[in-house]
């Protein structure tokens, strides 16, 4: 929708802002099937570009501290319930048909969801999801590598299953699949499909670990002398 209405008369332009540009636009919480309109959630802070976006919480708003989401038309973000702090995040989805879904459980230091402006795309990550300080989703890449066939390289959705613990670091580009359970080590950078759950996947770009004791894993959130001390733990290998 045209954020500027033109109009000429008799040679006079006169340039209005189209107050339709901009509308219906919702930040709501979704509880027991029922809605309600926010219209503050403490740490956020929405910018839109465009109408008809919604911002949905699932039965809670999480804590959040510093997130910014900008919404171009017709966006979606829809964020679950976490008992955990989502922090310093910045969704980018300045586009057209944006959709990104994050489950219960989600918690995060530092990072960036960006759809660089290409449209109809999504983001979706499973619920119990942990990712540390700056991390980034690329959808696209902003610019366009082509050769006789045209464009090399299109613009794709990014999967994230359920309890992905994504180290320091980490960048997942698009068409990027990480399965359930996978943890991926600080620094790598993900570009494939990964659809084995509970792999460590490392590396520029991330690959399978392929050792031994690598090939069934988990994690917990405990740290190493929790988890050693604690012998009621169930540890659970699918
Ligand atoms: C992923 C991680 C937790 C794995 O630790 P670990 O179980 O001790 O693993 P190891 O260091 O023994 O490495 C296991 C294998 O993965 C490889 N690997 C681990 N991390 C890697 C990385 N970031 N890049 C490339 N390869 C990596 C190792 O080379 C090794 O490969 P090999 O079996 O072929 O020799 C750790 O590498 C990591 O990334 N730590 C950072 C955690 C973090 O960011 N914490 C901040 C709080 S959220």
């Amino acid at each position: 929708m045209e954020k500027r209405i033109k109009i000429n008369i008799l040679g006079l332009k006169i340039v209005l802002k189209n107050p339709f540009a901009v509308s219906n636009n919702k930040i709501i919480l979704t509880k027991n099937g029922k809605s309600k309109r926010l219209f503050f959630v403490k740490g956020l802070k929405v910018k839109y570009y465009g109408a008809n976006n919604r911002i949905e919480f699932i039965d809670k708003v999480p804590k959040m501290k510093n997130v910014r989401i900008s919404c171009g038309e017709n966006c979606r973000i829809r964020i679950g319930a976490s008992s955990y702090a989502v922090k310093n995040l910045d969704i980018n989805a300045r586009a057209e048909n944006s959709e990104v879904n994050i489950g219960r459980d989600f918690s995060i230091e530092s990072g960036c969801i960006d759809f660089h402006g290409e449209p109809n795309l999504q983001v979706n990550i499973g619920d119990d999801c942990q990712f540390g300080c700056d991390i980034r989703f690329d959808t696209a890449d902003g610019h366009t590598i082509y050769n006789a066939d045209g464009a090399l390289n299109t613009p794709k959705s990014i999967t994230i299953g359920n309890h992905v613990w994504l180290c320091r670091q980490v960048s997942v580009l698009k068409g990027a699949e990480i399965a359930d359970n996978c943890v991926v080590g600080l620094g790598s950078i993900v570009t494939g499909v990964f659809k084995e759950s509970g792999r460590l996947l490392a590396g520029i770009p991330a690959k399978q670990i392929e050792s031994e004791q690598y090939k069934k894993i988990n994690w917990t959130r405990l740290p190493n002398k929790s988890f050693v001390k604690c012998n009621t733990i169930h540890i659970e290998l699918h």
